[in-house]
């Protein structure tokens, strides 16, 4: 018996919340590592739709909901999804829910911030979700954010506020926005204090005990690969580490905890946002890609940009991400298309190379090479068995195994829980 940790290979909207819920059943606890409420998955059970940003989606299920250190927490967004989750039926309590107390908060400063910096970085701007999510993390690391801790220290708040709007202010009236005064972030702290405070605890001290009581633990990562702040398509990414790694650092547990890494991929590849894309189709294949996996994001609502599956890209994410199997989903989002492409290496300047590079130009330069095979007719939408799939879509999914040189070892036909073959459980791993 193995944890899992799953983590998305592409450039996030995988799917993950799917595969997650199905998860989150089989665990006693679900733990989110990174991120923020920039991410967001639609959940759907029964006759409810949860719409979840920031609360791991283990409380759909009644399992205990984490929310780890590596996390940035906007206290607002928070109590809104937790009252919004609390209306459908969900039941929210600090013995549900444990945030850790070391977190660092989202403020109003710093969505305040990404936003103005995105207005006045134009052409180049990286197309972030406006959340705060990039100014919350370089306080972190620059040692200046309040972190929910603080909230009990009135003391240290007060001159820790001061620090924060030095910087803040400074850097929002350089760029002609709104600046914050000192008593305003008070207020914002003292209406959420006596909300938050109660949730916080030493999460990585109960997460020891889980580990010791043999709970099974499924680490729930946000964003993916190709948006880490190391790893990813740099400068266009998230601000946060986004491979398996990180799920240790992120919740307070040891490396060994991580278990079995479940990358996510789609049949074909979306990106929200800026950035280097080398298989994207501005044609009406891409449009019907977008069409039919009703591509638009949840969290901004902003259409995907869609292409085809990019193997080499997956590639890195298994090796770089540790994916011990993939989790492919939208598979019947391909039926019916004459022919189906996948890029297997690329050209840079009229020269072949077989890796992404990492300058921001040369990615835009990047030519895909592809390999093209017949598309498949019959339907694959609800199949639950190998059985079930055209032969043609079995080549695909075959040929992509050879290409990322990982297994596939669950397969999503649609968006229902139960259409899904399962060929490994990665939690007898
Ligand atoms: P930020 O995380 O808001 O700073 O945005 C940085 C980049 O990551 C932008 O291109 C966003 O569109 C992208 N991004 C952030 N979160 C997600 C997500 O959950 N899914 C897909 N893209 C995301």
């Amino acid at each position: 018996m193995s944890n899992v940790t799953v983590i998305g290979t592409q450039w996030g909207d995988e799917g993950k919340g799917k595969i997650v819920d199905w998860l989150a059943s089989r665990a006693d606890i679900v733990v989110r590592f990174q991120g923020g409420h920039n991410a967001g998955h639609t959940l759907v059970v029964g006759d409810q739709v949860y719409k979840l940003s920031l609360l791991p989606s283990g409380l759909v299920r009644g399992k205990i909901g984490v929310i780890g250190n590596g996390v940035v927490v906007d206290p607002k967004a928070l109590m809104t999804e937790i009252d919004r989750v609390t209306a459908q039926g969900l039941v929210v309590t600090p013995e549900t829910l444990w945030i850790a107390e070391n977190a660092p908060l989202i403020l109003p400063v710093h969505g305040a911030l990404d936003r103005a910096r995105e207005a006045a970085r134009g052409e180049h701007k990286i197309g972030t979700t406006g959340r705060g999510i990039g100014p919350a993390y370089e306080d972190k690391v620059a040692r200046r954010a309040i972190r929910i801790c603080d909230l009990a220290e009135p003391e240290t708040l007060n001159w820790k506020l001061d620090e924060l709007l030095l910087h803040h202010n400074t850097l929002l009236a350089g760029l002609g926005a709104e600046t914050f005064t000192k008593g305003q972030l008070k207020d914002f702290l003292t209406e959420i204090t006596p909300r938050l405070l109660p949730f916080s605890c030493q999460v990585w001290d109960r997460l020891d005990e889980a580990r010791r009581a043999g709970r099974r633990i499924l680490f729930e990562g946000a964003q993916a690969v190709m948006l880490d702040v190391d790893h990813g398509t740099y400068p266009y990414v998230t601000s946060s580490n986004t491979v398996a790694a990180v799920a240790a650092s992120g919740s307070g547990v040891s490396p060994s905890s991580v278990g079995f890494v479940l990358g996510i991929a789609k049949a074909y590849t979306t990106r929200v946002g800026e950035g280097p894309f080398p298989t994207e189709l501005h044609d009406q294949t891409g449009r019907t890609l977008g069409e039919r996996g009703h591509e638009f994001g949840t969290v901004t609502g902003r259409p995907r940009r869609c292409g085809w599956f990019d193997a080499v890209l997956i590639r890195r994410a298994v090796r770089v991400g540790g994916v011990s199997g993939i989790a492919l989903t939208k598979l019947d989002v391909l039926d019916g298309l004459d022919e189906i492409s996948i890029c297997v290496g690329y050209e840079l300047d009229g020269k072949k190379i077989e890796t992404f590079p990492s300058a921001p130009g040369a990615q835009a330069r990047v030519k895909p090479v592809y390999e093209t095979m017949p598309g498949w007719k019959e339907t694959t939408a609800g199949a639950r068995s190998w059985a079930e799939l055209p032969a043609q879509a079995i080549k695909y999914v075959r040929r992509i195994e050879e290409l990322i040189e990982a297994p596939v070892t669950l397969l999503s036909t649609s968006p229902e829980r139960d259409d899904t073959i399962l060929m490994r459980d990665p939690f007898e791993d």
